[in-house]
């Protein structure tokens, strides 16, 4: 018998796995997690399968194995799982079990954070709104019809693993379980009752046998033998409940996610890098970014309030599924450096000792094995750092990492990836006329203001929204007709107060104003609205909108949404008011056009004859086109438009708000990487739309006669649309001779170590790409930025022509940063190459 049939039987035997393919035992101890009885250092990234398409599944995981991951980690989404109690949705992008196994194929392990609550900026925190509605039922609590559905729909998920072998302990790639989420950052108000649900959790979870550990985050009392794991923007201070537990970091931000009204997150991976190599060096053994690739909020998916329909997160693979440089690349490097350390962090604790203010030197060191790290962490000043009889250079806030105690593999600082630029290219007009009878290429249908649907019920007094609607929809209208015989005319004021999240006010069918709350937590609305009434009967038509529900926070269910008051008429001509609060209002559960279905573009009479109406509030649009030729990804830029929701072939791309728009004063021009990071540290895109261009996947077009749909709510132009394909500008690297050699050229022999000086790499995105032109390069002190590099006081006249011959024609290329490459512009002064180049 051969070693694999050996192990067949052995495995047949033991009863242990039914699968014929591998098994594995997945454990852990106080160091790491044990795959087969093995310490392991695993790096994991986070991808939410609903945030994008299964045609972008394969290539978004291969890139993450070439971005050195280990594990790919996903929450599952019950409320997309199961959207009516009982029926279940496991089809297209919500096909779990095709995104695990395509993260099997290839050959990495998965984390399924189950929860069910999931937090992720998602709506309801990923809970079904049917579950709200059950008699008796509080949320994360201990609270038996609360319990018994958790429980249901968490044995569904893990019978369903089991049933498709997904386990590593039935041959499958997960490793780890997750139940709940981060439930001890918000628990003291649900007191004691709060901490018997988080032992009944771990005892539930436990109890269904999967053969893997689970994770509680945030959990400081997680109960054994549910390892209790950290998340934040740093990690290193954490340690585990128990001696017995590895350290471990499920949630490292790589980025912040974007909100309508909000301006970019951006995180640099300078400080990325820092954050990871100080958890390794203190003992870490399992890290997973989040998020690896943020994706889209298709649909109305998105939580919040006002979280937008881009989840780009600033992660090193962008919305798009572009790789994000130098993010991807310096990363890489590190998971690499981190690994040439694995056999001494998994043998040994660390020795940590202070040689001097904020500095910190960790050393793994057992038997033949020894890795040190060196961490300044002064986010100001460069140290020399005395180690083992050697002096080392470490920058401001930087981790240096010596695989063999001896010499520096990487400095956290120094990136030695190359950037990119990536840019949207408008695509010039693809609005198919030939299939529309307007010359516009547009069609309509207008939406009534006010109640119009047979389903619209009375009602004394205002209600809460979300108890109303059961988020159906986004829309509620509250209506009512006042008769002021003795005020008519005249100008008055309406007083709004509504618990959020957004108002659109008409009287007598005319848009008399708007207003929405702030943010999450500043989502209230208390509005006084100047309005004109006439004699006699006035009609007030309220429109109040969720925009994404709420997805964190204590009670968070149970915060609600809409016009709960009161609503005042003031200062009318007598010096009246009349309070409308109490008065039999009438109301409309979504929209006429929502229930004709006019989102698949089939359905509804759609005008083309006449004028296309536009900058007029309550519009539903349609047209034909062709998709952008080539197989860049797509975007539609809704510039122009107000405020709504598109559909592309039926499939709904989320929703758009190009007028909303990023406050000033909140954004730096420059983002110094030192120093501890918060979500707005190093934002951009102040003053302008939070988001402005919205993803199409490519697999939901067809080469033409594609369909596009789109609710407008305040007014907009949609001849003003365009579509625009997402390209790679420029690749750039700008390389110092004091950077290290490539993490690949590693050699703990100092003498060959020694000999492997600094290179500038380059490697177009594609593969079927090529380097085509060099648009700039300098050896000597240039200056710049990438896109902007200028020549500085010294620089050799060879440099284009030796960088153009090494990397024309090639997908990929390297060059050494040496004299003995460009010869000595200038003696005596530290020098670099930069050179930006374009792919075709
Ligand atoms: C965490 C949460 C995640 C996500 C993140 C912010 O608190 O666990 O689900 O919401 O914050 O992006």
């Amino acid at each position: 018998m051969g070693r694999s049939q050996i192990v067949l039987v052995l495995v047949w035997v033991m009863g242990i796995c039914a699968s014929t393919l591998w098994c594995s035992t997945v454990d852990y101890d106080h160091r790491a997690l044990l795959i087969d009885g093995k310490r392991r250092v695993l790096i994991s990234g986070s991808i939410h399968y609903p945030r994008s398409t299964p045609e972008m599944w394969p290539d978004l995981i291969q890139k993450s194995k070439d971005g050195g991951l280990d594990v790919i980690e996903t929450y599952v989404f019950w409320n997309q799982h199961e959207p009516v109690r009982g029926q279940y949705n496991f089809e297209g992008k919500n096909d779990l079990v095709r995104f695990i196994k395509a993260v099997a194929a290839a050959g990495l392990y998965a984390h399924l954070r189950i929860g069910p609550y999931a937090c992720a900026e998602w709506n309801y925190g990923g809970f079904p709104l049917w579950l709200h509605f059950l008699p008796g039922i509080k949320f994360r609590t201990d609270n038996e019809p609360f319990k018994a559905e958790m429980k249901r729909f968490t044995a569904k998920i893990v019978d369903m693993m089991k049933q498709e072998k997904l386990y590593a302990s039935q041959g499958g790639p997960i490793i780890l379980s997750q139940i709940e989420n981060e439930y001890g950052n918000i628990d003291p108000p649900y007191g004691a009752a709060g901490k018997s649900y988080i032992k009944w959790a771990a005892s539930m979870a436990t109890s269904l046998d999967t053969g893997v550990p689970w994770v509680m985050c945030q959990q400081a009392d997680a109960p054994d033998p549910i390892i209790n794991t950290c998340n934040g923007f740093y990690c290193d201070q954490f340690t585990p409940n128990s001696n017995k537990k590895p350290k471990m970091w499920t949630e490292n931000w790589t980025g912040w996610f974007l909100s309508f009204g909000g301006a970019t997150p951006h995180r640099p991976v300078e400080d990325i890098a820092f954050a990871v190599a100080r958890f390794f060096q203190r003992g870490g053994t399992f890290q997973n970014y989040y998020m690896y690739h943020g994706g889209t909020n298709f649909d109305r998916t998105s939580g919040g309030p006002f979280i937008a329909t881009s989840y780009d997160y600033d992660a090193p693979i962008d919305e798009y599924g572009i790789i994000r440089q130098p993010k991807w690349g310096h990363l890489k490097d590190l998971h690499k450096a981190i690994k040439l350390c694995e056999e001494a962090l998994i043998a040994t604790d660390p020795e940590i000792s202070s040689p001097g203010f904020k500095l910190e030197v960790a050393v793994y060191k057992t038997g033949d094995k020894c890795a040190a790290f060196l961490a300044n962490d002064n986010d100001k000043s460069d140290a020399t750092i005395k180690f083992n009889g050697n002096s080392y250079q470490v920058p401001a806030w930087s981790v240096s990492i010596l695989p063999d105690c001896k010499n520096v593999v990487l400095n956290t600082a120094k990136v030695n990836s190359a950037s990119m630029i990536s840019s949207f290219k408008t695509e010039s007009s693809i609005a198919d006329t030939s299939l529309e009878e307007s010359t516009s290429g547009w069609s309509w249908i207008s939406e009534p203001i006010g109640i119009s649907k047979a389903d619209s019920f009375n009602k004394i007094g205002l209600v809460e929204q979300i108890n109303t609607t059961a988020d159906r929809s986004d829309y509620l209208w509250y209506s009512l007709s006042v008769d002021l015989q003795d005020d008519g005319g005249s100008q008055a004021v309406l007083h709004v107060q509504s618990l959020g999240h957004a108002l659109h006010a008409f009287i007598n069918g005319k848009l008399a104003g708007s207003s929405r709350g702030l943010d999450s937590n500043k989502r209230s609305i208390n509005v006084d609205i100047p309005i004109t009434l006439v004699a006699g009967k006035n009609t007030i038509d309220l429109l109040s909108l969720t925009v994404g529900l709420q997805n964190y926070g204590s009670f968070f269910d149970i915060w609600g949404a809409g016009i709960t008051g009161p609503v005042i008429l003031k200062g009318l001509k007598n010096g009246n008011t009349v309070d409308l609060s109490s008065q039999k209002w009438t109301y409309q559960v979504g929209l006429k056009g929502e229930d004709l279905g006019l989102s698949s573009g089939s359905s509804g009479e759609w005008n083309s004859q006449s004028t296309l109406p536009t900058n007029q509030p309550f519009i539903w649009y349609k047209t034909n086109f062709a998709a952008p030729t080539g197989s860049n990804p797509v975007a539609i830029d809704f510039t122009g438009m107000g405020k709504g929701e598109a559909w592309v072939n039926g499939q709904s791309i989320g929703r758009f708000w190009p007028t909303s728009a990023a406050p000033n004063g909140v954004c730096s021009d420059s983002c110094n990487y030192r120093g501890p990071y918060t979500s707005n540290k190093c934002q951009t895109n102040c003053g302008n739309p939070s988001q402005t261009l919205y993803h199409v996947p490519r697999s939901w077009l067809k080469p033409d006669g594609n369909i596009l749909v789109l609710f407008e709510e305040t007014g907009g132009d949609p001849t003003k649309i365009s579509f625009a394909t997402k390209q790679v500008a420029s690749l750039c690297a700008h390389i110092s001779d004091s950077h290290l050699p490539p993490v690949e050229l590693w050699n703990s022999d100092t003498e060959s170590g020694k000999k492997a000086g600094p290179v500038l790499s380059l490697e177009c995105p594609h593969k079927n790409q090529v380097i085509s032109s060099i648009k700039f390069a300098s050896y000597g002190t240039p200056l710049g930025t990438c896109g902007e590099y200028y020549h500085g006081h010294c620089s050799s006249n060879k440099a284009m022509s030796i960088v153009q011959k090494a990397c024309i024609g090639s997908r990929s290329c390297s060059v050494g940063v040496s004299t003995d490459t460009f010869g000595d512009p200038c003696k005596g002064v530290p020098k670099s190459l930069a050179v930006e180049a374009t792919c075709t």
